[in-house]
């Protein structure tokens, strides 16, 4: 008899508990889908024009005429607050520019450096949003157009000297920024100081005295 009244509270409870969870689900999708319908119709969502680095991946060009050659893929990428100084980021930073993908990470592999393993990190995103969302056929075929470091958003703290003094700590974060796009890397003009001196010397001889004899 016991067992038997048991069964049965142990029937209702399930089929409440069964029945609690579909409604809990099903107002929570309704309230999911308005959601995301209101912010489709009213454009609540990042605009264009917002200060961030990843609003240029949104960027649309206009279309091409059939003899122009095809515009090269970009990626536009960043991570935020990293726990690192931005000027040490910015020496790492300024090490990868203008390389190939595969050699920026070479590089930043074989760096000690705190700031190259999540350098690398946000490079390897990068690339493979780049295959994935930017039609890059080869993941190879990326170079580091533009990269930088930024200033985050700093914590104070105080430090504790002695005679009751005391000084304000800085606790620093910093951002980076990279750019990555198709094909092989442009080669920089090499130009040395020589040259330079013969187009001076040229252009000292180019003088005439117009208007003489
Ligand atoms: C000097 O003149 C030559 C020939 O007119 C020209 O090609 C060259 O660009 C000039 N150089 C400078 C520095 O003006």
């Amino acid at each position: 008899m016991c067992l038997f009244f048991f069964q049965i509270l142990m029937f209702f409870s399930g089929v409440v508990f069964v029945r609690d969870i579909v409604g809990s689900l099903h107002l929570r999708l309704q309230v999911l889908g308005g959601a995301s319908q209101q912010l489709s119709c009213l454009h609540t969502s990042i605009s264009l024009d917002a200060k961030h680095w990843e609003r240029y991946n949104r960027k649309v060009y206009p279309p091409q005429l059939p003899e122009e050659p095809r515009r090269p893929a970009e990626v536009y990428h960043s991570r935020r607050q990293i726990k690192y100084s931005k000027d040490k980021m910015w020496y790492l930073a300024k090490m990868i520019r203008g390389m190939n993908i595969d050699e920026a990470i070479a590089q930043l592999e074989f760096n000690d450096k705190k700031g190259a393993k999540i350098m690398r990190e946000v490079l390897l995103e990068a690339q493979e949003m780049a295959v994935k969302n930017h039609n890059v056929e080869y993941k190879s075929n990326l170079y580091v157009a533009e990269s930088f470091s930024g200033k985050g958003q700093y914590l104070k703290r105080i430090r504790y000297h002695g005679r009751g003094m005391f000084g304000i700590m800085d606790k620093v974060y910093c951002h980076y920024f990279v750019k990555l796009v198709e094909g092989v890397p442009p080669k920089p003009e090499e130009r040395t100081g020589f040259d330079q001196a013969k187009e001076y010397v040229q252009g000292l001889k180019n003088r005439t005295i117009i208007h003489s004899l």
